[in-house]
């Protein structure tokens, strides 16, 4: 099996890094060459941790070639797209994989908040599109939601189950509602967590602590937010917002402002909290 993932940025990376550590033939295209090697240095890097740490025994960043040029991804059986988290980007791309690759391959989206049945809505060749939607950092968070639209092909859909756990994650099956599963709980209630700060007048520092205290989270919400990114999470509560018109999905003020000021969480150095480069 060879997997093609347009876009190598956090998500992106992490996907092809789960595909090297599977042993899978990956092609990674980036807009410079320069970003796509950065991509494949940090995974390669995370994966001589994990070797390092004695978790895998050996890794081949051989099966992982990067390019500028779709047209490289002609022979993959899947393609997981992870650009920006925008529709007509996204519509442009699809347009142009379908035109690109074998009729047989299927396409993946791996949109946080989007509709997948929009993204495809410009192709000839919808029944192939599925949403494999991945958590942030993707080799670290063991969910992968497998999306299926009205028109989505039940082969193209069992393949992309299949990829999902060859890649050693927990896929769970659901349909092209606004947010899927989780992010139709997550958002609002991130946001709800950014409208108590001001309302309760308590610190990122005491908030994080009281969820991750109180309500065992992982990590608090701010440094979550700060590791997915203010923009992005602006992004999805703007088209949950948009499709769904409850309040609670509408990103709070607070947030469309940092993101406005470039304070966009750690990929900016700074967000609710500071971060060394
Ligand atoms: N790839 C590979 N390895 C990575 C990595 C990456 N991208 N990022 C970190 N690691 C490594 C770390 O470097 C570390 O290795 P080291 O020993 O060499 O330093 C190792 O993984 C473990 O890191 P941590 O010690 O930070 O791991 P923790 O045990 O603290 O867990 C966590 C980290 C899994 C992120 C945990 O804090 C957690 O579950 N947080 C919640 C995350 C979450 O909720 N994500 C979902 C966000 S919502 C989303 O993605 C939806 C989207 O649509 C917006």
């Amino acid at each position: 099996m060879k997997v093609g993932v347009v876009g190598l940025g956090a998500m992106g990376a992490g996907i092809a890094q789960l595909c090297v550590e599977a042993g899978v033939d990956t092609v990674g295209r980036e807009v410079t060459a320069e970003l796509g090697e950065k991509a494949r240095d940090r995974i390669a890097h995370f994966l001589t941790r994990k070797v390092e740490k004695g978790q895998i025994e050996s890794f081949d960043i051989a099966l992982l070639t990067t390019t500028t040029d779709l047209s490289d991804l002609a022979d993959c059986d899947l393609v997981i797209e992870a650009i920006v988290e925008e529709l007509g980007p996204k519509q442009e791309l699809f347009v142009e994989l379908e035109r690109i690759c074998r009729p047989d391959a299927v396409l993946a989206t791996n949109t946080s908040a989007l509709s997948v049945t929009d993204i495809a809505s410009k192709m000839s060749s919808a029944e192939r599109v599925v949403g494999m939607h991945f958590f942030n950092p993707a080799p670290l968070m063991p969910l992968v939601e497998i999306v299926r639209t009205e028109q989505t092909r039940d082969d193209a859909f069992e393949t992309a189950y299949a990829l999902g756990e060859k890649l050693g994650k927990h896929p769970i099956r659901c349909h092209d509602t606004p947010g899927f599963v989780v992010n139709r709980v997550l958002i609002p209630l991130l946001n709800d967590c950014v409208r108590v700060l001001d309302e309760a007048n308590v610190t990122p520092e005491d908030l994080d602590a009281g969820m991750k205290f109180g309500a065992g989270w992982p990590m608090g919400p701010c440094e979550l937010l700060d590791l997915v990114g203010i923009d992005v999470h602006v992004h999805a509560s703007e088209a949950m917002f948009e499709k769904l018109r409850e309040p609670r999905m509408a990103p709070p003020e607070q947030l469309v402002e940092m993101a406005k000021a470039g304070q966009l969480g750690r990929k900016s150095g700074h967000g609710f909290f500071s971060y060394d480069s």
